[in-house]
């Protein structure tokens, strides 16, 4: 096992700039993710990590080594990537088998300890062909686990399996992970999935890292624009501090904290903080459409201009609101997060 860090990491290929200046500090088995939308550096990240990109700027280190100039077979990590990368003509055991090969150990009890812990036990005579995608999934999870990589490198290794299954799977690598204490740096840019799985996340936007924190800290306390829209749903709301208030389009809301008049505040109030007639701040805006949830209703309205959208728990929604009907939704100080322009400014 191993600790990982990046340190000012930046990687260009020609023109386009990959990734900025990253620093990732990931303790010895930590399960660590890299969240973020298509294109924003995660792939890079992790390609560097293992060895199959050198670093333009900046350093990697496992543990207290720098791996600069290091090929991948030397640095002890192990891969699953999105698409299935099984042989399709070798078994299930001789798969988990071709894990082994840079090793010397003896591969038969190994194979069966590594089936036995992602649940395949009785499929190792089976060609990849007959096994599921989650299935296979596993066994390339079980081929990476193998040689017990200081660094597990997982890359969207779920995204090509229906929902249903990825929240199955995804259930079943954290098992995985935390039997075995792995160190593990997992790329997703489905933002609920990094927040169900992880122990840190970072979130990343255009190849630079947003904020680094638990799961609870980034969505409880972003630190950016982005993260607050990004992880999970968010109302922002541009105002301009007033002596009792902010003061955003023709509302002045009551907020906790202090702020020199005429200063930009930057508010962001979850949709579930939001409530319907209800609310120490309240707005009145028009109804753009109404979703059933099952558990939940949401609802997005439009009110000077913005886009707001809130959701309530569906067991006290008797009728849907309509599309075009008034609406007046509140919500209290205390449950809203403050981007200050300073906080911003600080990535
Ligand atoms: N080999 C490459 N050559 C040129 N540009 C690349 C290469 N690999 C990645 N990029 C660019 O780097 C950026 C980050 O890509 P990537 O790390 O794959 O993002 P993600 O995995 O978050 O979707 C993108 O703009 C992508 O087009
Ligand atoms: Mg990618």
């Amino acid at each position: 096992m191993s600790s990982l860090s990046l340190a000012g990491v930046t990687k260009r290929y020609g023109a386009t700039t990959a990734l900025t200046d990253v620093r990732l500090d990931i303790e010895d088995g930590e399960f660590f993710t890299l969240v973020g939308p298509s294109g924003c550096g995660k792939t890079t990240t992790l390609r560097t990590v293992a060895g199959f990109e050198d670093p333009t700027e900046g350093t990697v280190r496992f543990g207290d080594e720098d791996v600069a100039g290091l090929p991948p077979e030397d640095r002890d990590v192990g891969i699953v990537f999105q698409q299935y990368s099984l042989f399709p003509h070798m078994t299930v055991e001789e798969n988990v088998a071709y894990g082994l090969r840079f090793t010397d150990r003896e591969d038969g009890a190994r194979v069966a300890e590594l089936l036995d812990l992602v649940g395949l036990a009785g499929m190792r005579d089976r060609d990849p062909g007959e096994l599921s995608g989650g299935q296979q999934q596993r066994v390339a999870l079980a081929r990476a686990l193998a040689p017990s990589p200081d660094v597990l490198l997982l890359d969207e290794p779920m995204s090509a399996l229906d929902a249903r299954l990825r929240e199955r799977l995804r259930r079943e690598v954290r098992r995985i992970q935390r039997e075995t204490g792995v160190t593990t740096l997992y790329v997703t840019h489905d933002q609920a999935e990094a927040l169900a799985v992880s122990d840190r996340v970072a979130v990343m936007s255009e190849g630079r890292v947003e904020q680094v924190g638990t799961p609870r800290e980034v969505y409880r306390e972003p630190a950016t624009r982005f993260v607050a829209e990004f992880v999970g749903e968010n109302n922002v709301f541009d105002g301009t501090a007033a002596g009792d208030g902010v003061e955003v389009g023709d509302a002045t809301f009551a907020v906790e904290g202090d702020t020199p008049s005429g200063e930009a505040v930057t508010l962001c109030v979850r949709p579930e903080s939001m409530r319907v007639d209800a609310g120490a701040n309240t707005l009145t805006g028009t109804v753009d459409y109404a979703e059933f949830l099952g558990e939940a209703v949401r609802v997005g309205l439009t009110w000077q201009d913005r886009e707001v959208v809130v959701r309530v728990d569906a067991a006290g929604v008797d009728r849907l609101p309509e599309t075009g009907e008034s609406l007046t939704v509140g919500f209290d100080p205390e449950s809203v997060v403050r981007l200050d322009a300073t906080a911003s400014d600080t990535t």
